[in-house]
């Protein structure tokens, strides 16, 4: 199974050509399928994944780590401060390092550009964790649990509402790049930048996906199978709080806005959530919500995603 993605790293959605995204979803059933079975075959056996955290996480903290050690391996979690990353070392230098010691690395960092140059000078895959532009490997979990709930994904219109975070930055890229409907709402001055939309742009030239972005939530939420929200401000922009509570207002994901999509839609979160912000209660806790299965699949997605970069 080793290195059976075209690309050395995952940085973006756009390292991964679509037979890429295919195989990882197709593992991702047959790993989760065996798990349940009580399956787990020992994939990574001895193998190592260093675990670079800038910012704090539940989800990708734990998933990767868990991951490794369902399929026999094992993880390292490292903490600011506890290497020298671009501090009394380069960060070349720490990449040539750790590429003599672990089999893989996945990093959360502040900075997409550090996430690049440590890709660069590391002989072992990287993998992005969550930078201030992207994050993948979410990206690549939600559209494969919308796979799950709905088949085929070129049936389906998926609306995000709000910011142009990271995890919505990589959905236009995964989406687009896969030939999908996907709809971005929110307000103007907070819309995708320029460095996402020309990848998207050259996804739609190869695909034909249908990609809008929109501030009339009318328009977005009709016919949308899945409502999709994040954050409206993240570590860094807690001073600009008020501001974006005032410009994200209107595109809440609450009972009303849900009540006029498809009749059998489902809302997605990448969580963590502030609830009463971007979402209410009702909907995160209520029958449109499959957001424990999309956490779920973290762990299953980034299985098949280091089987298939460094697996045996
Ligand atoms: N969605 C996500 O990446 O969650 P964490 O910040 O908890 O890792």
């Amino acid at each position: 199974m080793a290195r059976a993605l075209s690309s050395k790293d995952i940085l973006t959605c756009q390292d991964l050509s679509r037979q890429d995204i295919r195989l990882i979803f197709d593992t991702t059933r047959e790993l989760k399928h065996a798990f349940y079975r009580g399956d787990m075959p020992r994939l990574l056996d001895r193998k190592t994944l260093g675990m670079i955290f800038e910012e704090p996480s539940t989800r990708t903290r734990v998933s990767f780590e868990v991951a490794m050690v369902q399929l026999g391996g094992h993880a390292l979690y490292l903490r600011p401060g506890e290497i020298h990353l671009g501090v009394r070392e380069t960060i070349a230098d720490t990449a040539r390092v750790l590429s003599r010691y672990v089999d893989a690395i996945m990093a959360r960092l502040l900075k997409h550009e550090t996430l690049e140059e440590l890709a660069r000078y590391s002989r072992v895959p990287v993998i992005n964790g969550l930078t201030d532009w992207f994050h993948p490997v979410q990206a690549l979990t939600d559209v494969y649990t919308m796979e799950e709930k709905f088949g085929d994904l070129k049936k389906i219109k998926v609306s995000f509402f709000g910011d142009a975070t990271n995890v919505a930055n990589s959905l236009l890229v995964l989406c687009s790049r896969l030939g999908m409907n996907f709809t971005f709402c929110g307000p103007k001055k907070y819309w995708p930048k320029e460095r996402v939309m020309k990848m998207v742009e050259e996804n739609i030239s190869e695909t034909g996906a249908n990609i809008n972005l929109t501030e009339d939530i009318d328009e977005a939420i009709k016919g949308a199978n899945v409502v999709y929200t994040d954050l409206w401000w993240w570590v860094g922009q807690e001073h600009e709080a008020e501001e974006r509570k005032r410009a994200f207002a209107l595109y809440q994901v609450n009972s009303a806005l849900m009540k006029k999509a498809d009749k059998n839609a489902v809302f997605m979160h990448c969580l963590p959530a502030a609830r009463g912000m971007e979402v209410t209660d009702d909907v995160i806790d209520g029958p449109w919500s499959i957001v424990w299965d999309q956490a779920e699949n973290r762990l299953h997605v980034e299985k098949a995603i280091l089987a298939l970069l460094i697996g045996r």
